[in-house]
């Protein structure tokens, strides 16, 4: 096997690809948004997750830079509009874009995103000649808006199981990675490899997803770069919550959900659910579960027809987004 170059490298060579493609031009109404949010950074996982796993199966590199250039874009135009529903101010620790420039810029900075994803996902198929990479990408965009609608309806909905937030999370975020994982398999001609790479990346992204659930209220504005407690304010029903609910039987959980969603003074919700948590040792019973997932993605990383020293080297990697390394 090849060398696999390091993360470092990898994101160095992403982040080239990324200035080199021209932002600048008019209407500046729609395109100074783009570039505003492709300027503040974030972690890259989901590129990398393409480039490293490509890089990792000796697949070709033009066409993983391709779809990953498309697939962080879609994920940058679903963070616009998310944080529009969310109402949220603060993204990478900078104004959030509809904060800074407005919401009707905001809604189609993110179109117009979300609209060049595809191209670049039509190039990356046209450079690799794998066929079905388009309708792969349009599938998992079309579960992510139906994640973000489960997402809203639950602010609503009283009686949540635990079941349904896992699906809801799977649609909302974890697709999005297990796209990424399949399309290294598939771009390196390794279609064996492609449903255990999807399913590893689907419990990558549900832990991930726990973890951010989890980070919301405890990191801290400056490490986390968002608001704290924003899911708390919002009235998410986010992964801390759903672990408290789960402590409380039919009647108490009826009532929780409904002083939860209705209470007029968020800042007043955020006092109360922090003495819940602490009550509830929901701290603990969140990162055991984040543990589980994590798990169950090293379990099948085992089962992997990969050699040794690749098995290793995707655990790394795995280790780095869970530890939010990258
Ligand atoms: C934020 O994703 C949205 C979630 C799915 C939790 P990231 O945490 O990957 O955001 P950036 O791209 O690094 O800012
Ligand atoms: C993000 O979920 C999912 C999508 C953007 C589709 P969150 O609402 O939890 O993400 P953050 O916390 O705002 O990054
Ligand atoms: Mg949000
Ligand atoms: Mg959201
Ligand atoms: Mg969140």
């Amino acid at each position: 096997m090849t060398n696999v170059r390091s993360t470092v490298e990898l994101l160095k060579s992403f982040d080239d690809f990324m200035l080199a493609v021209d932002w600048k031009k008019s209407p500046l109404s729609l395109y100074v948004p783009v570039e505003y949010i492709l300027s503040l950074g974030g972690k890259r996982i989901r590129p990398l997750a393409i480039i490293f796993l490509t890089e990792l199966l000796e697949g070709p590199k033009e066409g993983a830079m391709h779809a990953a250039y498309g697939l962080e874009l879609f994920h940058n135009f679903s963070l616009i509009h998310d944080d529009i529903m969310d109402q949220a101010e603060r993204r990478r620790s900078r104004d959030t874009v509809h904060k800074k420039f407005g919401i009707n810029p905001a809604i189609l900075s993110g179109d117009v995103m979300m609209i060049e994803s595809m191209r670049f996902l039509r190039l990356a198929e046209q450079l690799s000649g794998k066929i079905g990479l388009q309708d792969l990408f349009i599938k998992t965009a079309r579960e992510v808006c139906e994640g973000q609608a489960l997402d809203m309806e639950f602010e609503k909905k009283s009686d949540i199981s635990y079941a349904e937030y896992v699906e809801m999370i799977r649609l909302k975020t974890a697709v999005l990675l297990a796209f990424g994982f399949e399309v290294a398999a598939l771009l390196s001609s390794r279609e064996d490899l492609a449903v255990a790479f999807y399913n590893i990346g689907i419990f990558t992204g549900l832990a991930f997803q726990l973890e951010d659930d989890y980070l919301d209220f405890y990191a801290t504005e400056m490490s986390f770069g968002k608001i704290k407690a924003g899911d708390i304010l919002q009235a998410k029903k986010s992964a801390l919550v759903l672990e408290l609910m789960e402590q409380f039987d039919a009647t108490q959980r009826n009532d929780f959900a409904s002083w939860y969603q209705d209470v007029n003074k968020p800042e007043i919700r955020i006092t109360v659910m922090e003495d819940y948590f602490k009550q509830y040792g929901i701290h603990d019973k969140l990162k055991d579960r984040i543990t589980l997932y994590q798990n169950k993605v090293y379990d099948l990383i085992e089962g992997l027809h990969l050699t040794a020293t690749q098995k290793l080297n995707l655990k790394d990697f795995i280790l780095g987004i869970f530890s939010r390394k990258f």
